[in-house]
């Protein structure tokens, strides 16, 4: 034999070892893998198990006081106290989404979508679950009703809840519970048959710039 036919003969014999040692009986097991990090990557695959973790869940929660993107945090807690004590602050604070046209629209939409069927188009209690019966207790917005509420008591009713009303936190983003705070003040200025114009100008006293973050240290002194 010459040198070519020999070296023919054994890239056969090779070629044919590595596709003989490649394909296994067993069709559930992929055999031989020359380069298995292509096919089977460092990654978890979702809710897989993993040996990582003490509790074997690949599934992580974030780390404790993440906070996600565009989010502001609001550190008042659900007492009554901290409650009360968003009805002194009469003003929005200055992290609050600015009053204006757009974004009274907007919190005409989002009131449309999440508090309407309980407080009503005007505001004034009669949604569909108090008038199907379903709901009672429902307050209308009006200054006679609601003589004390204030931007901040109403950001923090519809984040934390109250009574029957539960929390909105986890379904409205920050900015947004203001722009509906702007909505409730407009509708209540409809109902008390003031000018919903004001509302969205805002008077002096509303444009005093207030903090969350004063507002949490209060609050969580109160409650010490
Ligand atoms: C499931 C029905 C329901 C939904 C939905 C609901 N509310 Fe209420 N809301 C109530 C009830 C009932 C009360 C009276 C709570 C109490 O004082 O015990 C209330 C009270 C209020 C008050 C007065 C709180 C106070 O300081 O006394 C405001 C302001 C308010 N809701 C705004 C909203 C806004 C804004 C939304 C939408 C994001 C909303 N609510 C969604 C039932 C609801």
């Amino acid at each position: 034999m010459n040198r070519t036919l020999k070296l023919f003969v054994a890239s056969i014999a090779v070629f044919s070892m590595v596709i003989g040692t490649s394909c296994s009986r067993d069709k559930s097991k992929p055999g031989l893998e020359y380069m298995p990090d292509m096919y089977r990557g460092p990654q978890l695959n979702t809710y897989s198990a993993s040996g990582l973790f003490k509790d074997s869940s690949s599934a992580r929660l974030p780390e404790e006081g993440t906070v996600p993107r565009g989010y502001t945090t609001y550190n008042v807690p659900n007492t009554t106290d901290a409650y009360l004590a968003t009805l002194e602050k009469k003003a929005y604070p200055s992290t609050a989404a600015e009053m204006s046209e757009s974004n009274l629209l907007e919190g005409e939409r989002l009131y449309t979508r999440f508090c309407v069927n309980c407080h009503g188009v005007k505001g004034d209690g009669n949604g569909n679950l108090m008038e199907s019966g379903k709901f009672a207790g429902v307050p209308s917005y009006d200054s006679q009703r609601l003589p004390d509420i204030t931007p901040m008591s109403i950001f923090h009713v519809i984040t934390h809840g109250k009574g029957v009303m539960g929390a909105h936190a986890a379904q409205i983003e920050t900015q947004d519970r203001w722009r509906i705070a702007q909505y409730v003040l407009a509708l209540r200025a409809e109902l008390d048959g003031d000018d919903a114009a004001d509302v969205v100008v805002g008077d002096d006293e509303s444009s005093m710039a207030e903090d969350v973050a004063d507002d949490s240290e209060d609050a969580s002194e109160e409650n010490a």
